[in-house]
């Protein structure tokens, strides 16, 4: 009893500061360079799974998204399709949200930056910068890549190209306003060292340090005249200013950074997590904090770089026709697999790969055999030796249920270790570890000899011990697979599942009067694999 009462305390302790907590997560926004393929739906899908994560806690939660509107490059893909870029870029950003709306990401504000709640107060900083004498007016020369809008120097070539893309690349002169990075560069050191939550993974850091701060970070010119498609210079405006010192403050602006509202600004900065990609890494990890050190603003908590999806072949391209898009997932497998897939299939720190016969297997395996299976054989037996009603729990557990109890415990503890790093997809392969050791029970326990020799006690906590893991589990994939973990408490009998709450996870005695649905439905059917992988090798051709 005494225990329970200390647990009960620790419980509502945990409550109330999870309570007052809050979580602004963001992701990068995009190029609306038309249809994005499961490689671009990840940062995002990845953000809105901690979100959730973080709601389910109870915590105060805001997730931002966006897309990213100037530059030569829209411009110039705005005039092939015969469109002005404020036409083109709008309906990219409609197509952005629609795909969110497919993949079920719930984001709180959608920044566009050619909005004027964003390009007023991107002027504003610029003028900041300029009158604190942290942007200075020069002439620049080096190489250009269109593509990518980076200009690079010599040295920074790679066999003359590109060293991020690879493509041709063009020398260029123009008057230019410039960015005094080297001002910096000391202090951002100094916060990379005192901070180490700062860079995620942590390797990120070294890599930063190696390739480009070391050899030498330059000043970063920060206008084009080359172009007008972006947001103009005040006081000069022949210039307009460079894209990425434009679009990497969408962070503020749409929290009404510098604006009459900023209400959500001083609730929200600084941001707890703020996803990208490592192509991104360099812009995020070296100028936005310069940036953010300029305007005397604190540093986001975390900035986790994760890598890439690719294909077996390489880097997924049109020319290659190996371009899978998340629709094509969703529409014939489901919201849930899509997502569980590209979560699971991605370690941080290296890429992933996607391939047809990977997708086919984990849907059958972790989905169809493991859990989808485990629901199934257990709500079965209920009704058969209970007529659907759960047993309660008889507070004391035999050998193998305790074992369970210990299990699930311990792989819970790893989980949120697992998350709070945010190493996902090894997150996810503690859930699967658990619905593994809970499938292995069934084996263990026989709860049809139980019946058989009527050991009532038994197997009445036997199918005590296999409900409330389903439960477990049923909270533990509900950032991820919503739909999936509501259908699972349904089936199980949980009346309520939107109240359910990350902490109902560590209780025991709490299906009191549940009673599971009659007959179970699978939550995930078996596909046949040559089909299915043949089926996703002719829509990746055609692409
Ligand atoms: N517009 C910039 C971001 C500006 S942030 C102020 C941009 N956009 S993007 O569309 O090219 O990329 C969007 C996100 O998708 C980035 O985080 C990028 O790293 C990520 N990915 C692009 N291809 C990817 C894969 N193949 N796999 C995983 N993520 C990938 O960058």
């Amino acid at each position: 009893m005494k225990i329970k009462f200390k647990l009960h305390v620790l419980e509502k302790i945990r409550e109330m500061k999870n309570l007052s907590n809050k979580f602004y997560v963001t992701t990068p926004i995009y190029y609306p360079s038309g249809k994005f393929h499961i490689g671009t739906a990840y940062t995002t899908v990845l953000a809105d799974s901690m979100r959730r994560y973080h709601q389910l806690k109870g915590e105060d939660t805001y997730m931002l998204t966006g897309t990213d509107e100037h530059g030569q490059k829209i411009q110039e893909i705005a005039e092939k399709n015969g469109k002005a870029p404020k036409e083109y870029v709008d309906e990219m950003a409609q197509l952005a949200k629609e795909l969110w709306a497919k993949m079920g990401v719930q984001y709180d504000d959608f920044i566009q930056t050619t909005e004027e709640r964003h390009t007023k107060i991107v002027q504003k900083i610029f003028d900041k910068f300029m009158e604190q004498g942290d942007i200075y007016k020069g002439e620049y020369e080096g190489w250009y890549c269109v593509p990518c809008e980076t200009y690079f120097t010599e040295t920074q070539l790679v066999e003359g190209k590109c060293p991020d893309c690879g493509r041709e690349v063009k020398l260029m002169k123009e008057e230019a306003y410039f960015f005094n990075m080297k001002k910096y560069v000391d202090r951002l050191i100094k916060y990379y060292d005192e901070h180490p939550d700062f860079i995620k993974p942590a390797f990120r850091k070294n890599e930063m340090i190696n390739n480009f701060i070391k050899p030498g970070l330059e000043d970063l010119c920060v206008t084009r005249t080359s172009f007008d498609w972006g947001i103009k210079v005040l006081k000069d405006p022949k210039h307009v200013i460079y894209v990425w010192l434009d679009a990497l403050t969408n962070y503020l602006t749409a929290l009404g950074y510098m604006s009459d509202d900023d209400t959500l600004f001083k609730k929200y900065w600084p941001a707890d997590l703020q996803i990208v990609g490592k192509d991104i890494a360099r812009f995020h990890l070296i100028y936005w904090p310069i940036f953010l050190m300029a305007l005397d603003l604190p540093l986001p908590k975390t900035i986790l770089v994760h890598n890439w999806i690719m294909m077996k072949d390489g880097k997924m391209s049109k020319s290659k026709g190996n371009v899978i898009y998340p629709e094509t997932l969703i529409d014939r497998y489901g919201l849930d697999p899509t997502r569980y897939f590209l979560l699971r299939e991605m370690p941080v720190n290296q890429d992933g790969i996607f391939s047809p016969e990977a997708f086919v297997e984990r849907y059958n395996f972790d989905l169809c055999n493991d859990l989808s299976n485990l629901l199934n054989r257990t709500v079965s037996m209920v009704n058969k030796y209970f007529e659907g009603n759960v047993p309660g729990y008889n507070g004391t557990p035999n050998q193998a249920d305790k074992e369970l109890e210990d299990y699930s415990t311990d792989k819970i503890k790893k989980f949120e270790e697992k998350l709070n790093e945010y190493e996902i997809a090894n997150a996810l392969q503690e859930i699967w570890d658990l619905i593994a050791r809970t499938n292995k029970y069934i084996d263990e326990t026989m709860p049809w000899t139980l019946a058989k020799e009527e050991k009532t006690e038994e197997l009445k906590s036997s199918m005590y011990h296999l409900i409330e893991n389903l439960r477990k589990i049923a909270i533990l994939i509900k950032p991820f697979m919503t739909d999936t973990a509501n259908n699972i408490l349904r089936q199980i009998g949980v009346k309520d599942v939107d109240s359910i709450r990350w902490n109902d996870i560590y209780a025991y005695d709490s299906l009191k009067d549940m009673k599971v649905i009659e007959k179970g439905e699978p939550i995930f059917m078996r596909l046949k694999v040559d089909e299915e992988v043949e089926y996703l090798k002719s829509v990746m051709k055609k692409d």
